[in-house]
């Protein structure tokens, strides 16, 4: 399988004599767990809207600052091949679909396919997203499906999870975000792992302006950390868990400096550039 974000890891150009070094510097990225800030657009921005915000973005973003933070970009999909094409010489910042279906062609209007997302040289899928799983009646065995044709697309996976306002107010979240993980999960590899994040997004904190305190999402990354390194071992210490809900460039520093969150997955903010900036930098810091 190429290596994940093999376009963000190649620092510096391939000769006979930094090869080894490159290796070794490879090797040891592999090791790390990623920082990774991905903004995910849902089904805003027209073509041209798209395209200014990502000329905007390459325009001002520092990558000096952005250091060996991750940024991934998860337009709408009619968006994702012009946006890969621009995006082709700079490393560091990768482009996700927002969904795809599980079966990798055939008579399913409206749908594209792991191998289609593939095709046009995007690097990742989110899945499981409480959009997808409240309004497209998604559950947790679906999004194994498509996590299965994701990976076998060499793509990476996004995947959410998260409970409900009504699953913390009686005190279920935990057990319900296991439950997700576990049935998700169940049936994958740790050189699956390799090519998967986890994105911990409380229902009651996306699009609400509510986030989770440090304390709330600190919990529960934590316990996620220990799910996953009780279905995968010792890979689950590189998976990279990333918080989404709410983060804004006011909070996202604190929520960052949890040593179990290792990024953000951005909605509202990372529809306008100067903020989706100031929350990448928050990362790098
Ligand atoms: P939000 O969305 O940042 O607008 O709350 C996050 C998400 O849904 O991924």
């Amino acid at each position: 399988m190429a290596l994940p974000f093999a376009k963000s890891l190649c620092f510096c150009p391939i000769t006979a004599s930094n090869c080894l070094a490159l290796n070794q510097i490879q090797n040891h990225l592999e090791m790390v767990r990623k920082k990774i800030v991905a903004g995910n657009w849902k089904m805003n921005k027209s073509y041209d809207e798209g395209i200014a915000l990502v000329e905007q973005l390459l325009d001002e973003l520092d990558m000096d600052k952005v250091g060996e933070t991750h940024v991934i970009i998860s337009p709408p999909s009619v968006l994702l091949q012009p946006i890969t094409e621009l995006l082709m010489f700079t490393p560091g910042i990768a482009v996700a679909a927002q969904n795809c279906h599980q079966e990798e062609s055939g008579a399913y209007t409206g749908e594209i396919s792991a191998r289609m997302i593939k095709s046009i040289d995007a690097d990742a899928v989110i899945l499981g997203h409480s959009e997808r799983r409240e309004y497209f009646k998604e559950d947790d065995s679906l999004i194994a499906k498509k996590m299965k044709a994701v990976l076998a697309n060499e793509l990476m996976v996004i995947y959410c999870c998260g409970e409900s306002f009504e699953e913390r107010k009686t005190g279920n979240h935990i057990a319900v975000v296991e439950k997700q993980l576990r049935t998700a999960l169940a049936d994958f590899s740790t050189k699956d792992a390799e090519n998967i994040i986890v994105a911990y997004e409380p229902v009651w904190a996306i699009g609400t302006g509510e986030v989770a305190t440090v304390q709330q999402a600190g919990e529960m990354h934590t316990h996620i950390r220990k799910v996953l390194a009780d279905i995968f071992g010792d890979t689950s210490q590189n998976m990279s868990i990333l918080y989404g809900g709410s983060v804004k460039p006011d909070n996202a520093a604190e929520l960052f400096a949890h040593p179990d969150i290792d990024g953000g997955l951005i909605g509202g903010a990372s529809l306008k550039s100067n903020d989706f900036m100031s929350i990448i930098y928050a990362l790098s810091k």
